[in-house]
């Protein structure tokens, strides 16, 4: 048992509250629905679980291949592959109803009426204690830009979320614009209790004796240490731009990435591709905070957060 307290409440202006009792989650898409490693690690000490991404309707994903290392970090191009909402509800939240750990569930729709109705069916469903909104995916009726690339975009489909749950909403950014800030401000406006960033970076890779893109799907997201200056500098800048509590992600593999982000600013972090190389790695990042607020004689994580703004 630790002397400090590393609690973070992640939603202060909803009424439920999303109080986690430590900063370390795990990323979406890097850690299944958390039964997968369930065996391996105790991922009831972990701050939160956010589950893979999830749509109306179960998605095979794209081509092969759909993961390649780079320097310094992974593409993928999974396409989100999962069951779709009605398995996630009957099969995954009642197991999830029975675990300390909250669980936020990641959710992507390709117009305004996909992310409204994914939010109505998570509504009162026991086991899931949030909602984080992924809007990098193409807006179907908008001809296919991001909704993540656009403010207005980003704060319509929070509106649709918004208006259909009471559940904690968290927005998770995309990393692919010019001005991060913009987007966060227009997602809090229209309602989000918090916000997450980043997402992947879009990049590719080419295979030299096959003379042709090495991905299936040609393009990819780029994460892992790689991408990991970019997020905290925009960490940093949604930091200090929004009232409402800032989740950091983007290459955290121990706790000295993790405290980067909590001094940008950032109340909560996740760790994502770290996972595949060593499963342990929230854990591992988890005592690594905890150790150095020991060191530092600091009894409370949330008098460091923001520390270097
Ligand atoms: C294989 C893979 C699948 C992912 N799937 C999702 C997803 O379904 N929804 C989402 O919002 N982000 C998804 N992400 C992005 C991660 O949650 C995270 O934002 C990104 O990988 C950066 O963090 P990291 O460098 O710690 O991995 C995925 C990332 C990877 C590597």
């Amino acid at each position: 048992m630790t002397a400090r307290d590393l609690s973070i409440e992640l939603a202060p202006r909803n009424k439920r509250g999303l109080r986690l009792a430590n900063p370390v989650m795990t990323a979406s898409g890097t850690f299944g629905y958390g039964t997968e490693y369930a065996e391996i690690i105790d991922v009831q000490r972990l701050g939160a679980i956010v589950c893979k991404g999830t749509t109306l309707e179960p998605r095979p994903g794209n081509p092969q291949p759909r993961l390649v290392e780079t320097a310094g970090g992974v593409l993928n191009s999974i396409g989100m592959e999962n069951v779709g909402i009605e398995a996630l509800i009957r099969e995954k939240a009642p197991m999830w109803a029975g675990w300390r750990v909250p669980v936020i569930v990641n959710i992507l729709g390709g117009s305004l009426a996909d992310y409204a109705e994914l939010a109505q069916r998570l509504d009162g469903v026991d086991g899931v204690s949030g909602i984080e909104v992924n809007i990098s995916c193409p807006n179907v009726s908008a001809g296919g830009i991001e909704f993540g690339a656009d403010p207005r975009a980003a704060a319509a489909a929070t509106a649709a979320v918004r208006a259909n749950t009471s559940l904690p909403v968290i927005v998770k950014l995309s990393p692919n614009v010019t001005d991060i800030t913009a987007v966060a401000c227009a997602v809090v406006e229209a309602g989000a209790d918090a916000v997450s960033l980043i997402n992947t970076i879009r990049g590719m890779a080419i295979d030299l004796a096959l003379r042709r893109p090495v991905l299936g799907n040609v393009v990819g997201g780029l994460s892992g240490p790689a991408i990991k200056p970019v997020a905290l500098r925009m960490v940093y800048e949604v930091a200090g731009a929004v009232e409402v509590p800032v989740i950091g992600c983007g290459g955290v593999v121990s706790a000295r990435d993790a405290l980067e982000f909590i001094m940008a600013g950032a109340g909560a972090v996740q760790v994502g591709t770290a996972t595949f190389a060593n499963p342990r790695a929230p854990l591992d990042v988890l005592e690594g905070i905890d150790e150095f607020l020991a060191k530092e004689g600091v009894s409370r994580l949330s008098e460091i957060v923001g520390a270097a703004r």
